[in-house]
């Protein structure tokens, strides 16, 4: 909605060159630090989707996806950097905006077939979310559906997920 969008837009700061030479750099700290828009904004990530989980990828999935668990009733599975969960993991590797990076998860920490809602602050190039699509397929979960606060429609993540999966994003730059 417009009020969900002023909210966001009232919460972002836009960095050039963070944290490399011609990337503009968006951070949503301002809205973590927001109480009502925090609350108004996680809910409206996962609200009516039919999902008992929510994942949230390290860092910044992380506050989103706790948040957006909470208040809707839902769990939290947190998806970590790699190097993080000790003994046997999957792992997915991924090319970043900036970088590379990889994510693990214990495959054991959800019953198979349980449906998840995986949530994070920003859609770029969808490295990140279709690497956490694979883990998760791969782990025996059902993905009901992405969602993100900010899309960034220029850079084509949103093509770069598989065509069945539903994305929902709250405001598209
Ligand atoms: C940022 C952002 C998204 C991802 C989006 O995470 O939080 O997770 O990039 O980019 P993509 O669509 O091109 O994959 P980053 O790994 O930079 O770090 P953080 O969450 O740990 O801060
Ligand atoms: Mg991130």
């Amino acid at each position: 909605t417009d009020e969900i969008e002023r909210i966001i837009r009232a919460g972002m700061t836009e960095t050039p060159d963070f944290p490399s030479e011609g990337i503009l750099f968006r951070d949503l700290s301002g809205l973590f630090a927001d109480a009502d828009g925090l609350r108004a904004v996680s809910a409206a990530l996962v609200d009516g989707v039919d999902a008992e989980t929510v994942v949230g990828v390290e860092a910044r999935g992380f506050v989103f996806g706790t948040a957006a668990a909470v208040a809707t009733g839902k769990g939290m599975l947190a998806v970590r950097k790699a190097g993080k969960l000790p003994g046997e993991v999957l792992a997915e590797s991924y090319d970043l905006e900036y970088g590379v990076a990889t994510i693990e998860v214990h495959p054991d920490t959800l019953a198979p077939g349980t449906r998840v809602v995986i949530v994070d602050d920003v859609l770029a190039t969808g490295g990140t979310l279709a690497a956490t699509i694979r883990l998760m397929r791969r782990a025996g979960w059902v993905v009901a559906g992405v969602a993100v606060v900010i899309e960034l429609e220029a850079l084509g993540g949103r093509s770069a997920l598989p065509a069945d999966v539903e994305v929902r994003s709250l405001l598209r730059l």
